[in-house]
């Protein structure tokens, strides 16, 4: 693939295929020298023009793990503040020598805009735009439920009859967005929960549940529970009475987390409010896969670099 954009339009075949890579990446982990010369003389530009901790240093780990070389730009410092354009700003880290410019932008359709507005040569990766998609941030999520539900005989396998349920700010979240989009096409059966004033108006065109009440879905006993963080930042105004009432209703409290069978799996994209939409217990205990995820977004990061840069065959080089 040329660019990897979003995860609406995905095939099962290519998110498999894509998840199978990052599992054979994944075998680094237990290496003395935990690096392939795959990408030699590749050279990879993060574009950060929104903050992040976990997607951009994950990515320049995955890229220095397949031996690119890596630059990295973020917003802060840079010649933004003087009114460069993203078309500028990306032409000039390009003509720097790019192959791949792995881009996050505060506005939905940014990644789109530089894969096909003829700016660039260079393969494009949506790392976050808006509300629109995280397509790596689903990729790792299916392959963190693919992994702990499959285990060594996850290669190949899809997402068929799990049941995960999504719960939170759905109406800002581009990371509910791509995970209904690659769970549902990967079999998995999705359910959202959120007050109505934090669903978005097209839920009833996606193939999933809905309910407002968190409690009732967790009364089918899903597999995975997925919470998400209120991105206040990307709110206008008030979408819920106070803070209090959203934990009482949507919160991963203590007391709901023990309610979970043992065998549920607890995720969370990152970054975690504490005591809102999730507990420590509940975070910090052997169910929660948060930092499993984390670890698994190098390798599915280091596949998604793999893959558009046209490699084929054997991914050690
Ligand atoms: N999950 C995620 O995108 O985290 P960051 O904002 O830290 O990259």
């Amino acid at each position: 693939m040329k660019h990897l954009l979003g995860c609406e339009g995905m095939s099962a075949d290519e998110a498999i295929s894509l998840l199978d890579t990052a599992a054979e990446f994944s075998a680094l982990a237990g290496r003395k020298v935990p690096k392939l010369p795959t990408l030699r003389g590749v050279s990879v530009a993060n574009l950060f023009f929104e903050d992040s901790t976990r997607t951009r240093l994950s990515f320049e780990s995955a890229a220095k793990k397949l031996s690119a070389d890596v630059i990295t730009f973020t917003g802060q410092g840079s010649s933004l503040s003087k009114g460069e354009s993203l078309k500028d700003t990306a032409q000039t880290i390009e003509a720097m020598g790019t192959h791949i410019i792995v881009v996050r932008h505060s506005s939905s359709g940014a990644a789109w805009r530089l894969a096909h507005s003829g700016w660039l040569r260079s393969s494009v990766i949506n790392a976050g735009d808006g509300t629109h998609e995280h397509p790596t941030q689903a990729l790792l999520d299916a392959f963190t439920l693919r992994a702990r539900l499959h285990g060594d005989s996850a290669l190949g396998k899809d997402l068929s009859g799990v049941s995960v349920v999504i719960v939170g700010d759905i109406a800002h979240s581009r990371v509910a967005r791509s995970n209904v989009h690659l769970l549902t096409t990967l079999g998995a059966h999705v359910t959202l929960v959120a007050p109505k004033t934090l669903t978005p108006s097209e839920v009833d065109q996606w193939p999933v549940d809905y309910t407002a009440s968190f409690d009732e879905a967790l009364a089918t006993y899903p597999q995975a529970v997925m919470m998400l963080r209120v991105q206040n930042e990307r709110m206008k105004g008030s979408h819920f009475p106070s803070p209090r009432e959203y934990i009482s209703h949507y919160g991963l409290s203590t007391q709901r987390f023990r309610r979970l069978p043992k065998s549920t799996l607890v995720m969370h994209p990152g970054p975690m409010n504490r005591g809102v939409e999730i507990s420590s217990v509940a975070a910090d205990s052997e169910q929660s896969t948060i930092l499993e995820q984390v670890t698994n977004g190098v390798w599915v990061r280091m596949a998604a670099l793999y893959a558009v840069h046209g490699q084929e065959g054997s991914v050690n080089g």
